[in-house]
C-alpha cells in the first residue's frame, strides 16, 4: 500500500538523536482506535480543524494518544494526508509534534500523535485554561525559543527543507513540561532544491498570513517567518492576532504594537495577566524580532535561524542594530499603516476567490 510505502523510507533511528523517548511509529488498526477514543465520541472530541476532528485516547497500554480523524474522503484528502503522513514521518526534533502512527482502513483516514497534556498555546491565551495563567514568563520565553528552533529546524535542516505555512497558537502544542511541540505539517510541501518559493493555492488561517502569500499565493520560508512574529506578539501580550474592535471594526496586532514600541511603552505591551512579572530585556528581544518578521517586505523579514539567535540574547549587536531601524522611528508610524493592507479589504480579496474559501479559516474558529 502506497502509505505504507512512505513510512517504510521513514528513518526510525533519527529519533534516538533527537534524545526522544517514544515508541517508534507503526499502523493502528481502526478497531484499536475505536476502542482507545470510545468510538470517537463526542466528548473525547478536543477540537476540529481544516483536515477533520481530533479526539483524544488511551491505548490498551494506558498511554494517552490524540487522533486525527479527517472528514471528508477525498482524492484531495488523500493526496494531504499523504503529505502530512511522509513529512512527519522524516522530521524529528525535540520542538516538532512527532507522529505515532497512521490508520488507513477502507474510507478512514487517521493520524495518531502523543497526546500533548497542557493542549496548545491557544488553548492557555484565549482558550478553556486563559483564566488559570499557567504560562508565567520563563515559560513564554521558553515557547518562544523552542517554537522557533523548530521551525528554523524545518526551514534549513530538514532535507528537503519545509515550510510550514499554518504557524499559529493552536499548531502550538504544550507538553508536560510546557515545552513547544510544533505540530501540523498538512500544509507543508516539500521545496525542490534550488527553489525559492512556491507558488501555489493559499492555505493558512487569517491573522497570521504575509501579505505577499495572502494575495499572490508566494509561499516561502519568510512567509512562516511573518506568521512566527504574529505568534511571538501573541504570545507576549496575550492579544489575539485579529481583534475586533466593534461590529465594523479589526485591528491587526501589528498595528496595535508598533506604534507602542516606538514610543518604547514595553509595559503596555505585556500581556496584564503576567501582572508586571516578566523580565524587560526579553519582552523588549521578543518585541523587535517579532515586528521584523512582521514586516511587509519579505526580503526585510530574518531568517528563522536568526530569529533563534536573537531570542537567545546571542546576537546583541545585530539586535541593538534593529532596535535603530527606521522601522521602530515613531515618524514612521503613519507611513508604515499606509501600505499595510487594511485586514478587512485583503481578506475580502482572498475570500472572492473561490478556490481559497475552503482552505482559510477564520481565527477563533476554535478556541478549545
Ligand atoms: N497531540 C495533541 N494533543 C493535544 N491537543 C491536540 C493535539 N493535536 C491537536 N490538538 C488540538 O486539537 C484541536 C484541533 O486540532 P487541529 O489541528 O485539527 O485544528 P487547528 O490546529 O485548530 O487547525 P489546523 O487544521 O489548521 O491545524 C486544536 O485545538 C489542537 O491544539
Ligand atoms: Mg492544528
Amino acid at each position: 500500500m502506497a502509505f505504507a510505502s512512505i513510512f517504510c523510507c521513514g528513518k526510525c533511528s533519527d529519533r534516538k538523536e533527537q534524545g526522544k523517548k517514544q515508541p517508534t511509529w507503526r499502523i493502528f488498526s481502526l478497531k484499536e482506535l475505536h476502542a482507545a477514543t470510545n468510538n470517537f465520541n463526542y466528548d473525547n472530541k478536543l477540537g476540529e480543524g481544516g483536515f477533520g476532528s481530533v479526539y483524544w485516547g488511551q491505548l490498551w497500554d494506558g498511554s494517552q494518544i490524540a487522533v486525527k480523524r479527517l472528514k471528508v474522503w477525498s482524492n484531495k484528502a488523500e493526496m494531504e494526508f499523504a503529505v502530512e503522513v511522509e513529512i512527519l514521518a522524516r522530521v524529528r526534533h525535540k520542538n516538532l509534534l512527532s507522529l505515532r502512527g497512521y490508520c488507513a482502513e477502507g474510507q478512514e483516514r487517521l493520524i495518531v500523535y502523543d497526546y500533548m497534556p497542557n493542549l496548545s498555546l491557544l488553548s492557555h491565551l484565549h482558550g478553556h485554561h486563559s483564566a488559570e495563567c499557567l504560562l508565567d514568563w520563563k515559560r513564554r520565553m521558553n515557547i518562544a525559543i523552542g517554537s522557533a528552533e523548530g521551525i528554523a529546524y524545518l526551514h534549513h535542516h530538514a532535507t528537503p527543507h519545509i515550510i510550514h505555512r499554518d504557524i499559529k497558537a493552536s499548531n502550538v502544542l504544550l507538553d508536560s513540561d510546557f515545552q513547544a511541540q510544533v505540530a501540523d505539517f498538512g500544509f507543508a510541501k516539500l521545496i525542490p532544491d534550488g527553489a525559492t518559493h512556491v507558488t501555489t493555492r493559499v492555505k493558512g488561517t487569517l491573522g497570521y498570513l504575509a501579505p505577499e502569500y495572502a494575495m499572490l499565493g508566494k509561499a516561502s520560508e519568510s512567509c512562516d517567518v511573518f506568521s512566527f512574529g504574529i505568534l511571538l506578539l501573541e504570545l507576549a501580550s496575550g492579544k489575539k492576532p485579529i481583534e475586533k474592535l466593534s461590529t465594523a471594526t479589526k485591528r491587526i496586532i501589528v498595528d496595535w504594537a508598533l506604534p507602542l514600541f516606538c514610543e518604547r511603552k514595553l509595559s503596555e505591551l505585556a500581556d496584564p495577566r503576567l501582572n508586571g512579572k516578566f523580565e524587560e530585556e526579553e519582552l523588549n528581544r521578543i518585541i523587535i524580532v517579532a515586528l521584523v518578521c512582521t514586516q511587509n517586505l519579505p526580503e526585510k523579514r530574518p531568517t528563522m535561524l536568526e530569529v533563534v539567535d536573537l531570542l537567545k540574547g546571542e546576537s546583541k549587536e545585530k539586535l541593538a542594530e534593529l532596535e535603530n531601524d527606521e522601522l521602530f522611528k515613531s515618524q514612521k508610524v503613519a507611513d508604515y499603516n499606509d501600505v499595510r493592507p487594511v485586514a478587512e479589504d485583503s481578506y475580502d480579496s482572498i475570500s472572492e476567490e473561490k478556490d481559497l474559501k475552503h482552505e482559510v479559516k477564520e481565527i477563533g474558529q476554535d478556541d478549545s
